[in-house]
């Protein structure tokens, strides 16, 4: 090859300028970033719920390793599974055949949620309240049941108050619908985590969810509020990605975090090896954005309560 006149060979690096190496410098500097930060847990129990009616938007996904990556912070989390597929007790590595003591049982049953929690293969910090396929007939028992939408915030109320050890998040999984197993979860949390996938009709079904959220606000539980919302399956390359995400952010300025889960394969990977994505491959791209959504979590709930504790400090 005729090397170009004036050019330093010895100086060509091919790989050292291109996208690759500079997203690997940039991964580097986000996981050491990573590292060096600690978190202030809230020093109270924050109950979230993932939903979306949307199917295949990342809610199990979600709940599963942002669990993992405050487990990874030092915080004690309890992931409901809520979803009669039983893919969050599939991912956290905990049995869930038919013959385990699932949240059906919590349910219509009445059993103890101590009875039910199994502690994840992955970490002790980490607790799954596994579903199994018999949750898939609580949607039709539960409506004749005395109060209805409210016995699993019942059945974790009391938990809360009896265990040694609360948990400083409780997450829980819903399934693809706005049905009775959604409500209870509505009924039982804080707050609302809505996952959205960057792809086209992304904001589709979205004002009914909202809708949703006031009317259980109004008539179930008034303390419910939508926190935070997540872009999930973020493909920088599409211009698609980049347009949906504007569009969120521009109607959802103060909920939308600036963490973006990227669309990786080792986030897709990790389930089949009944794995959350930062026991699976820590350093990839997706268990980081993870655990900074995580720490974003933290802050942003810090930021907003640290007026409560001046003012009960001042009071
Ligand atoms: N960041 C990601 N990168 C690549 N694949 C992803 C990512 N997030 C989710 N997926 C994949 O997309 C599919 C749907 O994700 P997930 O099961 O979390 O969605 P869901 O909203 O819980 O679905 P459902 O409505 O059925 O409960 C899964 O195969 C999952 O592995
Ligand atoms: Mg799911």
């Amino acid at each position: 090859m005729k090397q170009a006149e004036g050019s330093d060979i010895t100086a060509f690096d091919p790989l050292a300028d291109s996208p690759i190496a500079r997203e690997l410098a940039d991964l580097t500097a986000r996981r050491k970033n990573l590292e060096a930060t600690t978190v202030e847990l809230p020093g109270t129990t924050r109950i979230i719920t993932v939903s979306n009616q949307k199917g295949g938007v990342g809610k199990t996904t979600t709940a599963v390793n942002l669990a993992a990556a405050l487990a990874s912070l030092g915080a004690r989390v309890l992931v409901i599974d809520l979803d009669p597929q039983g893919n969050a007790s599939t991912a956290l590595g905990v049995p869930h055949n038919a013959d385990t003591p699932s949240v059906y049982d919590v349910l219509i049953d009445e059993f103890p949620f101590r009875d039910i929690i199994q502690t994840s293969p992955e970490s002790d910090l980490l607790m799954c309240a596994p579903s199994t396929i018999h949750l898939a007939g609580a949607e039709i028992e539960l409506v004749s049941q005395v109060a209805r939408e409210h016995r699993l915030r019942t059945a974790l109320d009391e938990y809360l108050e009896s265990t040694q050890s609360s948990p400083d998040f409780v997450i829980i999984d819903c399934p693809p619908s706005l049905g009775l197993l959604t409500i209870n979860a509505f009924t039982a949390a804080h707050e609302v985590l809505i996952p959205i996938q960057c792809e086209y009709y992304a904001l589709e079904g979205l004002s009914q969810l909202l809708g949703n959220v006031r009317m259980i606000q109004k008539h179930l539980n008034p303390r419910l509020h939508v926190s935070t919302i997540m872009l999930t399956m973020y493909d920088g390359r599409t211009r698609l990605a980049q347009q949906v995400a504007d569009e969120v952010r521009s109607h959802f300025a103060e909920q939308v975090l600036d963490t973006v889960i990227p669309r990786s394969v080792r986030v897709s990977e990790a389930p089949s090896f009944g794995q959350t994505v930062i026991a699976y491959d820590g350093h990839s791209a997706g268990a980081i954005a993870y655990r900074e959504a995580a720490v974003e979590i933290v802050a942003r709930y810090n930021d907003t309560h640290a007026d409560d504790a001046v003012n009960e400090g001042g009071a």
